[in-house]
This record gives C-alpha cells, sequence and structure tokens, in this order.
C-alpha cells in the first residue's frame, strides 16, 4: 500500500503520474501501461486535433480498464509585430537550406483549437483532466467538474498555486525548474521564474488547500520519498519515462536521453517562443545570437515546426526539440510497467530503512 489524500482520489495504486508528454512521447501504449501498472498514465494532447484525442482514448481504454488522463494547453494570444515574424521566418530558411528543404515565406496555422479539443475531453468523460500555460475559463472547468472529471493545474510559483485554487482545480502540479519541457509559467509578475522542486513544493504545500504533485527531476523512489517528504501528495515524472520502451518519442531523441548527463539541457525559447528545458543542441547553441527577437508562442512553435518535422524524417538530433530534465543520468530504457515497479519498491524500501532516523 502507498495510499496518500491524492491516490484515493484518483483512485490509482501509487502516487505516480506520467507526465503528459505532447509531441508523441505519451503513446497510447505508455498511458495504458503506466496505468495498468498502478500510476497514472497521461495523454499529452496538446498537440493533436480532436479526431486524433478521441482515437487516442479508444486505444487506451482497448487497453486498460484503469484511470487515465489527458493534458491540453490553455490558449495565448501573442501580440508579436507581423515584420518580426517575417524576419524570423526568413532568418529561419537558413537552416531549410541546410537540411534540403524548400524556403518558406507564409506564416503556418497556429494551433489546434482548444475549444474542440475540450469539447472532445469533455464528450468522452475522461476521468483526469489537467492543463498547462494558464487557467482556462470557469464554464470549462466547472463543465469537467460536473463530468466527473478530476482536474489538475500547473504552477511555478506559489502565486500561481493560489491562483489555480481560487480558480477551483482539484490538485495542482508544482513544476520545479528541473522539469524537462515547457514552463507552465502564466503569470507576469513571474515569467521567468525558475524555482526547484525541493524549494518549491514546501511552500507551495504551506500556501494551498489542495494535494500538491511534485514535478521536476523526479526519476526513481528516491525522488518519489523526498517529494512525500516535503508534503506532495504524488510525483509527476516525465523524463523517468521518455525512454521506456513504450515512450513515442523519436529513436535519436530516445539515444541522446541515454547518453546525457545532468549537465546536457539548457532553458531555451528558440524552438517555441516559450521557456522549455532540453537537450542542447546544434539549433539552440546557433539561435542564441537571435534570442532578443523570438515571436511569442505559439508562433515561433509554427515557424520551426517544418524544420523539426525534417530532422525527425533525417535522424538528425541537432534540429529536434530534445525536451527533458535534469535526471537525465537515471532515465532507463525500461518497460513503463518496470519503471512504476521500480519506484515504488525503491521507495517501500528507503521509508522501511529510514525507520532508524524516527528512534
Ligand atoms: C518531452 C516532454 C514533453 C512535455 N510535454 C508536456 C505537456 O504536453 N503538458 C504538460 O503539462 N507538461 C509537459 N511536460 C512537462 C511535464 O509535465 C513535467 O513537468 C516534467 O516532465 C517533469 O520533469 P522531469 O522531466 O524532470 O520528470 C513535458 C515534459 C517533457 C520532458
Amino acid at each position: 500500500m502507498m495510499n496518500t489524500e491524492l491516490t484515493s482520489k484518483l483512485k490509482t495504486q501509487y502516487p505516480i503520474i506520467q507526465a503528459p508528454m505532447a509531441g508523441g512521447p505519451t503513446t497510447p501504449a505508455l498511458v495504458a501501461a503506466v496505468s495498468n501498472a498502478g500510476g497514472l498514465g497521461s495523454l499529452g494532447a496538446g498537440y493533436l486535433s480532436p479526431e486524433q484525442i478521441r482515437s487516442a482514448f479508444k486505444e487506451i481504454r482497448e487497453r486498460t480498464d484503469r484511470p487515465f488522463g489527458v493534458n491540453l494547453f490553455v490558449p495565448e494570444q501573442p501580440n508579436t509585430p507581423e515584420d518580426i515574424i517575417n524576419e524570423m521566418n526568413h532568418y529561419l530558411n537558413k537552416y531549410r537550406v541546410a537540411l534540403n528543404m524548400a524556403s518558406s515565406t507564409s506564416i503556418p496555422s497556429i494551433t489546434e483549437s482548444f475549444e474542440e479539443q475540450i469539447q472532445a475531453v469533455l464528450e468522452e468523460k475522461v476521468p483526469v483532466f489537467s492543463f498547462t500555460f494558464g487557467i482556462p475559463s470557469q464554464e470549462i472547468i466547472q463543465a469537467m467538474k460536473r463530468n466527473g472529471t478530476f482536474v489538475i493545474g500547473t504552477a511555478t510559483t506559489v502565486d500561481e498555486a493560489a491562483a489555480l485554487e481560487a480558480a477551483g482545480v482539484d490538485a495542482i502540479v508544482a513544476q520545479g525548474s528541473e522539469a524537462g519541457g515547457h514552463r507552465g509559467s502564466f503569470l507576469t509578475s513571474s515569467p521567468d521564474a525558475l524555482i526547484g522542486t525541493m524549494a518549491l513544493v514546501p511552500q507551495m504545500v504551506d500556501h494551498v488547500s489542495v494535494p500538491v504533485i511534485a514535478s521536476g527531476g523526479i526519476m526513481d523512489g528516491r525522488g518519489l520519498v523526498a517529494s512525500l517528504s516535503l508534503g506532495a501528495s504524488a510525483v509527476q515524472m516525465g523524463t523517468a519515462f521518455l525512454a521506456s520502451a513504450e515512450s513515442g518519442a523519436h529513436a535519436a531523441q530516445k539515444q541522446r536521453i541515454l547518453s546525457s548527463n545532468e549537465d546536457s539541457t539548457e532553458m531555451t525559447k528558440v524552438y517555441s517562443g516559450k521557456a522549455a528545458r532540453g537537450i542542447l543542441t546544434d539549433f539552440m547553441k546557433d539561435m542564441r545570437s537571435y534570442e532578443g527577437s523570438i515571436p511569442a508562442y505559439p508562433i515561433q512553435n509554427a515557424l520551426t515546426r517544418d524544420i523539426r518535422q525534417a530532422a525527425a524524417r533525417g535522424n538528425n538530433p541537432e534540429y529536434l526539440s530534445l525536451w527533458a530534465g535534469q535526471g537525465l543520468r537515471l532515465a532507463a530504457n525500461l518497460s513503463a510497467a518496470e519503471i512504476v515497479k521500480q519506484t515504488v519498491n525503491q521507495a517501500r524500501h528507503l521509508i522501511r530503512n529510514m525507520g532508524q532516523f524516527g528512534e
């Protein structure tokens, strides 16, 4: 048994959430494998169309009858002037030429329709809905709750957690700066807050009354026990599952993850216009001179999409976004079930051995 306030609410055996990871890693096979192993698998659906979301749910439900989650991006209204966008698109042609692609002068369409994605989630009555990059409308949060869906928001500061609690979420992911992928920061007072998980979790726990989920740099049973000690009710682990057998991460990304270290990542805005942690690539190094004039998310994300897709086709990791956290040395190519099992066993062993400190 490893019960916390959250395991009973999420109806999972263990306080382990596999992080939603948009862009391919969180396949239905991964989500279902984690849920079947006693954790909560989560589908990163931020870049999926409503049809893709529905078909992923179908496949997950064919593979498991346990609870699972889905995650979406709260949309933002960027206000980058058109000349900056055109200038960036022109500049990016340098990489398109290097990758034998056609140059581009047009600006691609931006994102999937959030309203339609939400509609798909509502119609499918998914057990858990999480979101990042902001707070959805009250209408959406209340509709989810009426549906019996458990609602989880993402915060990188105590103020963001307080705003999420006031909006009525059921639990909050405390995303520390070690975390791989995009920062969930959304309050303008702290756009670049980089608070580590160890510092963030206990401060958040002290200030909100809903359960807090620790996230960022948690890779095994040691991270789980540490997080529970800090007052978290569960952990959300991303990088730990990225190189797993069921992960849909690109083979070149998996290979990089398995050969990278704690100092291999950097925070960058060059791929998407929003701060995100990933393994350092030639593209990140080369774009450093442009850091000041990157169009805001999701514009830059749309502008670099064709480059990332060509890099994926050509197995060239230097132009891929290799999102990953600082726990990289601990990543392993195991099955998702094995990762959950090892994490739980190690945590149990540690808790038993720590008994001596209480005497
Ligand atoms: C490849 C990748 C993609 C991610 N995509 C999402 C996402 O779609 N939605 C989200 O809320 N968080 C996303 N995250 C962040 C995770 O939810 C979580 O905060 C992070 O993985 C925790 O840090 P760790 O990678 O050190 O475990 C992503 C992380 C990674 C590594």
